[in-house]
C-alpha cells in the first residue's frame, strides 16, 4: 500500500475499561511520529458506513480514566459478509486511511485478519477484552480492571455469607476461558472455582463438596464461570439444593458490571504501552499482528496464534486456590 501517513482506529466487540486509554495512546503517538489519525465509530460498523472523523490530540484528552469506549463499539453483521468489507475497504481508501489499528477480543481480530488478507490491509490488533483469552500476551487489556470489579463484589457477598452461614454460587464473565473465575478466586480468598477448562477433566462440584464444605467452614463462595461447558451458577445451585439438601445455597450473577467502570493503573499503563507500540509497527512495516506484553516485553503474534482460542490456565494457580481455601 505504499507509505503510510494516515492510520485509522475502531474499537469492536465487547467493551473493556482502558480502551480509552488504547485510543489515546494510539492517537498521540501516531501524531508525535508525524501521522494524521482518524476515528472510526461503532466498530466496523462505522467503517462500512463511513462515520470516520479526523481525530487531533485534544480529541482523546481527560479520557485516560474513562471506562467504555469514545469511539463506541458494536457486534457488525455486515462486515461478516465479502460486499460489507469491499464497502469497508473502499470508504478506507476514499478516508485516505493507508493502516488500521482494530482493539477488541478474538472477534474482533479474526474481522481484521480476514480483512487484511482480502484487500491486502496493514492491520494491528490490540488485545481489548476482560476475558483474557487472547494467546501471546500476559494479559489483555480490562481484565486487571475486571478482576478487581469481581473482586469489589465478592468481597461484599462474603459478609452476608457469613452473617447467613451460605453458600454463594457468583457467575463470572469470561466467555469461555475461566481466567476470572480463577483469579478472582484466588484475589478474593474464594472456596473454589469451576471453570471451563476443566469441565471434561472432573466434576469440579464434587471435588469441592468432598474437599471439607462444612468440615472447617459454615460458609463458602464458588466462583463460576459463565460457559455452556459449565452451566453456569445456576446449574450448580440447583445441583446442590437436589444432591445436598442441607446446604443454604444462593446465587449471584455480577454480569456486564463487570465491564464498566475507571481502569486500573496496570490496564491504563498496558493500553498506553500497547498503543505506541502499535505505532511503532505500523512504522516499521509490520502488518497483521496483535501487540502484546510477555514478561514486561512487546511482542508481535501473528492474528492466527492470538484468536487460535488456546491460551492455556496456569496449573500453579489452580494448586493455590487449592491449598489456599482448606
Ligand atoms: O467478551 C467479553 C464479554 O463480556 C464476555 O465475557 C461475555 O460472554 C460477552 O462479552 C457478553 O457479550 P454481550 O455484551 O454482547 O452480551
Amino acid at each position: 500500500m505504499g507509505i503510510i501517513k494516515c492510520i485509522g482506529i475502531l474499537t469492536s466487540g465487547g467493551d473493556a475499561p482502558g480502551m480509552n486509554a488504547a485510543i489515546r495512546a494510539v492517537t498521540r503517538a501516531a501524531i508525535y511520529n508525524g501521522l494524521r489519525v482518524k476515528g472510526i465509530y461503532r466498530g466496523y460498523k462505522g467503517l462500512v458506513t463511513n462515520e470516520i472523523v479526523e481525530f487531533k490530540s485534544q480529541n482523546v484528552s481527560n479520557i485516560i480514566q474513562l471506562g467504555g469506549t469514545i469511539l463506541k463499539t458494536a457486534r457488525c453483521k455486515e462486515f461478516t459478509t465479502p460486499e460489507g468489507r469491499k464497502l469497508a475497504y473502499e470508504n478506507m481508501k476514499a478516508q485516505e486511511i493507508d493502516a488500521l489499528v482494530v482493539i477488541g477480543g478474538d472477534g474482533s481480530l479474526t474481522g481484521a485478519r480476514i480483512f487484511a488478507q482480502e484487500f491486502d490491509v496493514p492491520c494491528i490488533g490490540l488485545p481489548g477484552t476482560i476475558d483474557n483469552d487472547l494467546f501471546g500476551t500476559d494479559t489483555t487489556i480490562g481484565y486487571d480492571t475486571a478482576l478487581n470489579t469481581i473482586l469489589d463484589a465478592v468481597d461484599k457477598i462474603r459478609d452476608t455469607a457469613t452473617s447467613h452461614e451460605r453458600l454463594f454460587f457468583v457467575e463470572v464473565m469470561g466467555r469461555d476461558a475461566g481466567f476470572l473465575a480463577l483469579n478472582g478466586a484466588i484475589a478474593a480468598g474464594a472456596e473454589a472455582a469451576i471453570i471451563p477448562e476443566f469441565s471434561t477433566e472432573v466434576d469440579q462440584l464434587e471435588e469441592f463438596i468432598k474437599n471439607g464444605f462444612r468440615k472447617s467452614k459454615n460458609s463458602s463462595i464458588v466462583l463460576v464461570a459463565e460457559s455452556e461447558l459449565t452451566g453456569g451458577a445456576m446449574h450448580y445451585a440447583e445441583r446442590v439444593k437436589n444432591e445436598y439438601p442441607g446446604y443454604d445455597v444462593r446465587v449471584t450473577i455480577l454480569g456486564h458490571l463487570q465491564r464498566g467502570g475507571s481502569p486500573t493503573a496496570h490496564d491504563r499503563i498496558l493500553a498506553s504501552r500497547l498503543g505506541c507500540a502499535a505505532v511503532d509497527a505500523i512504522m516499521e512495516d509490520q502488518r497483521n499482528v496483535m501487540i502484546g506484553v510477555e514478561n514486561n516485553e512487546i511482542v508481535y503474534v501473528p492474528f492466527s496464534k492470538a484468536i487460535k482460542n488456546d491460551k492455556p490456565i496456569n496449573r500453579d494457580l489452580v494448586n493455590v486456590l487449592r491449598e489456599l481455601s482448606i
